[in-house]
């Protein structure tokens, strides 16, 4: 694997890494297709990918910024070890911080899957051609990488940087997303399902103001973040729409105060997805009847076609 690795160019994008290197897991353990009754099977392969996922998603980020891969250390549990394995470097030793290790571990319950979103719906729909647990949740790794999907919380902390080295004010900010001809949204507010305050972004919001408190630190992107929600939960546009905070718009500002650049909040993201993703697929494979998933579609074109032959159309 480490070869895998080593075949990459170096400043891939994690997120890239991660889906190929989960998707190519099925070329070390090949279990290509799945039997019904192989439930020890299914136990190993989810131990597998709960624990190689920790592994991988560091080594993507040693190989993004190009410093050598730091093993797994048997004394350090889950959370603990992916930080080790992701900061610690030759010069600078990690040292365990237990504060740092809740704050991970409850960014990641939080992040865990509900719902048919746009990821788990593509893990049971990939899955359900009886394809192995690897591929079906590589596929979801991939949807969750979209910018309206895992990718929002790097493009929160990317439009808050953004507004701060701009100086752009928050009136303005808001007014570019209320204005269809700007196609700027608001980066972590919206939701498909939750038309009310995700819980999520609460404890969030709560949680980072704590932590900065505790450590005697500050950060100008809460402020912004602060006063955008402020501005947007008493606008118009946003009450009639009911758009409120979700997960991700608290969850960069966090995620920075841990020292973990941008680019690995999604990494992140699928870690904290993969427990409920293999669930989602395990509960699809025990349902009886097991059908492959085909959405069906409505066609709304045109039912009375003239054909125009290629030389008269202009
Ligand atoms: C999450 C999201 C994709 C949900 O989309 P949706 O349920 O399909 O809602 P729609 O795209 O139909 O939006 C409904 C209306 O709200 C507006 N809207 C939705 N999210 C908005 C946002 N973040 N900023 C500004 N306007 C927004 C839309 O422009 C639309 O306005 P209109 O009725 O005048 O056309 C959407 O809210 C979004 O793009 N949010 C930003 C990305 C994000 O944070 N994603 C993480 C989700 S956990």
């Amino acid at each position: 694997m480490i070869t895998y690795f080593d075949g990459m160019p170096t400043a891939a994008h994690p997120m890239a890494i991660l889906s190929s290197m989960v998707n190519s897991l099925a070329i070390y353990y090949p279990q290509y297709f799945v039997d019904e009754d192989s439930e020890d099977l299914y136990q190993l392969m989810a131990a597998r990918l709960i624990s190689k996922i920790r592994t991988i998603a560091a080594f993507s980020y040693k190989k993004s910024v190009g410093e050598p891969f730091v093993y797994p250390r048997h004394d350090l549990k889950y959370c603990a070890n992916f930080l080790h394995m992701m900061v610690n470097s030759p010069v600078r030793p990690y040292v365990p911080d237990s504060e740092e290790e809740r704050i991970l571990n409850m960014l990641l319950v939080l992040h865990a899957d509900h719902e048919q979103n746009c990821s788990t719906s593509t893990v049971r729909l990939v899955g359900s051609s009886r394809v192995n647990l690897y591929s079906s949740i590589g596929a979801g790794i991939c949807a969750l990488w979209g910018p309206l999907h895992g990718g929002a919380n790097q493009e929160v902390i990317e439009m808050l940087e953004n507004i701060h080295d701009s100086n752009m004010s928050v009136a303005d900010v808001i007014a570019d997303a209320k204005n269809p001809e700007k196609r700027f949204r608001l980066s972590g507010f919206g939701h498909r399902v939750y038309k009310n305050y995700d819980p999520r972004a609460r404890i969030l919001k709560k949680a980072c103001a704590d932590f900065m408190k505790n450590r005697h630190i500050s950060d100008p992107l809460l402020e912004i973040a602060l006063e955008l929600e402020n501005a947007a939960l008493s606008d118009d546009y946003f009450i009639e729409r009911n758009l409120y905070p979700n997960v991700d718009f608290y969850s960069g500002i966090i995620y920075r105060e841990l020292g973990i650049p941008s680019n690995m909040y999604m990494v992140l993201f699928a870690m904290g997805r993969m427990p409920g993703w293999i669930a989602q697929w395990k509960e699809m494979h025990d349902t009886k009847p097991f059908k492959i998933g085909r959405p069906r579609q409505i066609y709304t074109g045109l039912t009375d076609a003239v054909y125009q032959p290629s030389s008269e159309r202009s």
